[in-house]
């Protein structure tokens, strides 16, 4: 009989890259929306997958009353837990925000799972923001929490309350832990998008230049695409656990930039330190990035690298993108969709 799958969050980056791996799969694919959102449905439609998914409406502050209502009706075989309030930088201005809904939303879904059917597989998305200021680096599932931001301490939460239940209410619980993914449906907010977006309406005379926060921050970055093969894998084990998905390599801001201006065929110089660094076209000498104490973190994360040996030997999972492909496609995208805007 068809599986159903219920994905949280659904009009995100990983809700629709994983719809359309699910559907797929032969999956049918129950999607959330929050009642009052008014989120486009682009990335849906840019996957081809926007008709062939049922939509159901819940906010995870919402009362648990409303959320169990919901997924009785839906009676899915697995639960993807994807909606979050994601961005980082956002959760040092909505801290309360944040943790209503990356925290306490994941219990109200777990407990819908206790008391209503608990066969249902659960997949909770944890994050490499939960290592912060890592002890060890690169980071395994063993490697100890020590987050830097209202974002990495609500998934903490989210993380453990995860485990708890599968401990001790024996459901089929899961965290994947995973590092930074991209692609072209990746909101305009991150800074991979952001670099790709702006580099590409200066390619088409639209933009002059590019201004970003701390140009050495060091990400280890990888495909969305990728990342959500893992995450149905994660819940296709024999044993509920918890894993890594990651590249294994690092890369700065910097580089990330610079590969970007490659794709169009343009050059960058760096001079200056800190605020008044710059970065300049190599041919003409014209401004093309600068850096504002705007766009810096309150506390920053220090390497985060994973070390995902647990899901290769476990799930046969590996990444396959590499950066500068994952790089060339999303400038790429950007300049076929600006062109005509
Ligand atoms: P995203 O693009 O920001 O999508 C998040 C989704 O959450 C949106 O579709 C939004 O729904 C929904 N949402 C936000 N607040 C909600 C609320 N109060 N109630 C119900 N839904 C709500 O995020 P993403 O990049 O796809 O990431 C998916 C998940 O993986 C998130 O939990 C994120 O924290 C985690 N994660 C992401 C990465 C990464 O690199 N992308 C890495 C590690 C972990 P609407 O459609 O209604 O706006
Ligand atoms: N957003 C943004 N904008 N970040 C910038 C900028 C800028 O102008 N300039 C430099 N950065 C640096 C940030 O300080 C951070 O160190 C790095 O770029 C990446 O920032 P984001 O793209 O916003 O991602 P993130 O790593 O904070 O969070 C993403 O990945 C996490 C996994 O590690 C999100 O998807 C989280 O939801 C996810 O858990």
């Amino acid at each position: 009989m068809e599986k159903i799958a219920l994905i949280t969050g659904i009009r995100g980056q990983d809700g629709a890259y994983l719809a359309k791996n699910l559907l797929e799969k032969g999956y049918h694919v129950v999607g959330t929306t929050r009642p009052n959102s008014e989120a486009p449905q682009y990335r849906l439609k840019e996957l081809g997958v926007l008709d062939s998914i049922e939509f159901a409406s819940f906010d995870l502050r919402d009362d648990f009353e409303q959320i169990y209502s919901v997924i009785e009706k839906v009676k899915p075989d697995e639960i993807y837990n994807l909606a979050a309030q994601s961005f980082v930088g956002a959760s040092f201005e909505q801290p309360i925000l944040t943790s209503e809904v990356d925290a306490i939303g994941v219990t109200k879904l777990l407990e819908v799972i206790r008391k209503l059917e608990p066969s249902i597989k659960f997949y909770q998305a944890s994050t490499s923001e939960m290592f912060g200021n890592a002890k060890f680096v690169p980071q395994t599932e063993d490697t100890p929490f020590n987050p830097r931001s209202p974002y990495g301490v609500a998934k903490v939460y989210g993380y453990w309350i995860t485990q708890n239940y599968r401990e001790y209410h024996d459901i089929f619980a899961c965290s994947g832990i995973l590092y930074n993914h991209e692609s072209p449906l990746r909101g305009m907010e991150f800074v991979t998008r952001k670099i790709t977006s702006t580099v590409a309406k200066i390619g088409l005379d639209k933009a002059e230049n590019l201004t970003l926060g701390n140009l050495d921050a060091k990400r280890d970055w990888g495909f969305a695409g990728d990342y959500v093969e893992g995450m149905w894998r994660i819940l296709q084990t024999e044993k509920p656990d918890d894993f890594i998905l990651s590249t294994g390599q690092a890369n700065s801001v910097r580089y990330f930039v610079e590969n970007a201006f490659n794709v169009i065929g343009k050059t960058i110089v760096w001079e200056g330190e800190g605020i008044g660094e710059k970065g300049y076209c190599s041919e003409t000498g014209k401004i093309l990035v600068n850096v504002s104490s705007k766009f810096y973190r309150p506390s920053e994360t220090n390497q985060l690298v994973g070390d995902s040996t647990k899901a290769k030997q476990t799930l046969g999972w590996e990444p396959r993108m590499k950066l500068t492909e994952l790089i060339k496609l999303m400038v790429d995208y950007d300049l076929k969709q600006f062109k005509n805007s």
